[in-house]
C-alpha cells in the first residue's frame, strides 16, 4: 500500500475533490491549505485517500481521513493511519487522539483495530441536517500504535 508525504507545494485540488467524496461537509482546497499552513500539520496521501493529521509537542491529532469509496475495505485507511502515527511519533508525539462519530461504524473499526480507545465524549457535537445531532467519541492510542491481534515481542 503506497503511501507518502504530502510536499508542501502540492497541488491540494485532488484532495479536496477525495473529502467531497467522503463527507457531506467537504473541506475545499483553501480551507485545506489554510490547515496545512498551521505549524505541525501534515498530510500522508495516495491516489484513493489521504490522511491530515497535526504533531505539537507530545500529542497528535487526526484532523480528517478519508478513502474515496471505491477503494474501500484494502488497507488504504489502515496504512494512512498507520504512517500518520509514524511521523507524528517521529516528530515527538506520544499519543495519538481523534474525533469520529458515534455511528461511523467503519472508522470506529478501523481505529479500535489499530488500538485507539474511547478517552471521552462530546454530546451532539455532529449536526446532521433532518435528525438530532450524533455525538462524537474522542479516541485516543500511545505512541506507537498497538494494533489488536499484534504481540509484542519480549524477551
Ligand atoms: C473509515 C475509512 C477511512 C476506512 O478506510 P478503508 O481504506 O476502507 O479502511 P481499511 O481497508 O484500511 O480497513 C481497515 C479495517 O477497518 C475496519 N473497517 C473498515 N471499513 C469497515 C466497514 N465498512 N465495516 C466494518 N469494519 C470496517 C476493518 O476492521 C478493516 O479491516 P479488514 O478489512 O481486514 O476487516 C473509509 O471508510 C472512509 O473514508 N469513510 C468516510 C470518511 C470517514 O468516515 N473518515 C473517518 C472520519 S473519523
Amino acid at each position: 500500500m503506497s503511501v507518502r508525504r504530502l510536499p508542501l507545494n502540492a497541488n491540494l485540488g485532488p484532495l479536496a475533490a477525495l473529502h467531497a467524496a467522503c463527507f457531506a461537509d467537504a473541506w475545499d482546497a483553501r480551507a485545506l491549505a489554510d490547515l496545512l499552513a498551521i505549524p505541525g500539520t501534515f498530510a500522508i496521501s495516495s491516489d484513493d485517500g489521504f490522511i491530515l493529521a497535526r504533531a505539537t509537542a507530545d500529542e497528535a491529532e487526526i484532523l480528517t481521513l478519508a478513502v474515496t469509496p471505491t477503494a474501500r475495505r484494502h488497507g488504504l485507511g489502515r496504512a494512512l493511519v498507520t504512517e500518520a502515527a509514524s511521523q507524528a511519533q517521529q516528530s515527538g508525539a506520544a499519543a495519538m487522539f481523534l474525533e469520529v462519530a458515534l455511528d461511523n461504524a467503519a472508522a470506529r473499526a478501523l481505529y479500535t483495530s489499530l488500538g485507539f480507545a474511547e478517552a471521552g465524549r462530546r454530546k451532539g457535537y455532529y449536526a446532521r441536517p433532518g435528525s438530532s445531532p450524533e455525538d462524537a467519541l474522542i479516541l485516543r492510542s500511545n505512541l506507537p500504535l498497538s494494533p489488536l491481534g499484534k504481540t509484542t515481542p519480549s524477551g
